[in-house]
């Protein structure tokens, strides 16, 4: 096995000495590389580790899959340049990824990813040398699946959301906000992440004048299109490894505009109130799921002995194909063989139609005078219908 190794300043000699063990050649180079050069020391692999050059066409093209970058966000999350800072600002999952190169920056597919749980007592030094160790050790657990040609890498098409993308110079930018530079506690990166979203054009002026960074896309965009389900429609209790899709889901514009807070839902917000959720014995989520595919979600929340809010969510590419009153009909189904109910209540807002009718398939209907239960949880008759059913 002959590998070259592309590197400039790596944190640490460990992924050099890793494969210097485990491969009869080890080449090395920290200059960009030239398909003449690359055709010369000819590897079976390349391993990109801290290696500032964009890798040419022409070499993407010859070593096809067998290019590997070691990427220190969860991917699609922070491609290109500084995307662990990004993360804070943005306020998405943290992690590491194992990609195969191609054309794109940072847009192979994926080999391999890992969360990686990082508090705001962090600086962004510190952060990133915790992402470099959990990069590093995830590669060497892998490499044995990569050299032998097992891994089965996922398009990242095939990722639930589009991710996101930085270049040098929105990260320049990002950082002269940041006195401290490396040793920045990155709470005061996600600080200017909210106040960016708070209000974009304030934020804009203050920092940034007519340097400012053009508007962000949401973190959080799905890839559009309807997807077409065949097959029956159940449910299953959620679990840990559903949050990633519920958060997408929370944070997708028509869902934003139909509950009753519209604001971005940022990850570590999420994560709380997820794994809090998946503890408590009042509240109860279930995933829809139909043709192998997660197509949304119920929940039921515990407002009194025997009273429950239901509130649903389909994922965007699942709505509008009538595919809602049959998951909302599995999961109700699903609940009452767990729980007693003896009424179930449910708020949509007025310009809401599709859930409206939706609810009334289940006998859930709107009725005139709403419940005290649902005047204490904040409902406005003015924008909104008041639906339930008792049992
Ligand atoms: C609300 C929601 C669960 C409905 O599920 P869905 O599978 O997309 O719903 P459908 O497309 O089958 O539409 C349901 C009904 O509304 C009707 N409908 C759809 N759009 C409509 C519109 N603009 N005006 C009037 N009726 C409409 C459909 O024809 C269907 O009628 P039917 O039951 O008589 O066949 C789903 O759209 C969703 O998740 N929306 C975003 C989140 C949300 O609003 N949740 C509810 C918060 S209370």
């Amino acid at each position: 096995m002959n590998v070259l190794l592309l590197t400039g300043a790596p944190r640490s000699s460990r992924i050099r000495d890793f494969l210097a063990a485990r491969t009869d050649r080890l080449q090395e180079c920290s200059l960009p590389l030239t398909l003449e050069a690359a055709r010369e020391m000819a590897p079976d692999f390349m391993v990109i580790h801290g290696y500032g050059p964009i890798i040419k066409a022409p070499v993407v093209d010859a070593w096809a899959g067998r290019i590997i970058n070691l990427h220190n966000t969860f991917l699609p999350w922070g491609r290109g340049l500084m995307g662990n800072v990004w993360s804070y600002f943005e306020d998405v999952p943290k992690g590491v990824s194992l990609h195969s190169v191609d054309a794109g920056v940072d847009t192979g597919d994926v080999i391999a990813r890992r969360p990686v749980s990082l508090g705001l007592e962090e600086t962004l030094q510190s952060s990133w040398e915790v992402l470099m160790d959990a990069l590093e050790r995830m590669f060497m657990e892998q490499w044995e699946g990569i050299a032998a040609r097992r891994a089965a890498p996922t398009p990242q098409a095939m990722l639930d959301a589009l991710g996101t993308h930085h270049d040098r110079k929105a990260g320049d930018w990002l950082l002269s906000l940041c006195p401290q530079r490396w040793q920045t506690p990155v709470a005061h990166v996600a600080a200017l992440g909210r106040e960016y979203r708070e209000d974009p054009a304030a934020f804009a002026q203050r920092c940034g004048g007519e340097r400012a960074l053009p508007p962000l896309p949401p973190p959080t965009s799905m890839p559009q299109g309807k997807a077409g389900v065949e097959g029956e429609v159940s449910v299953r209790p959620a679990t840990a490894e559903d949050s990633l899709i519920n958060w997408l889901w929370v944070n997708d514009p028509v869902t934003r505009a139909m509950f009753k807070k519209n604001h971005y839902v940022g990850w570590s917000e999420h994560e709380q109130w997820y794994g809090g959720l998946l503890r408590r014995q009042d509240m109860f989520l279930y995933i829809g799921l139909a043709g192998g595919r997660r197509i949304g979600n119920v929940r039921f929340d515990r407002r009194a002995p025997g009273t429950y809010e239901i509130s649903i969510n389909m994922d965007p590419r699942h709505r509008g194909q009538g595919l809602g009153h049959r998951m909302l009909a599995a999961a109700i189904g699903a609940f009452r063989a767990r729980a007693e109910v003896s009424m179930f209540f449910a708020m949509a807002k007025k310009s809401n139609p599709p859930s409206i009718k939706t609810f009334a398939r289940l006998g859930i209907h709107v009725t005139a005078e709403a419940s005290p239960l649902a005047v204490s949880r904040g409902f406005d008759p003015e924008t909104e219908v008041y639906m339930e059913r008792r049992l």
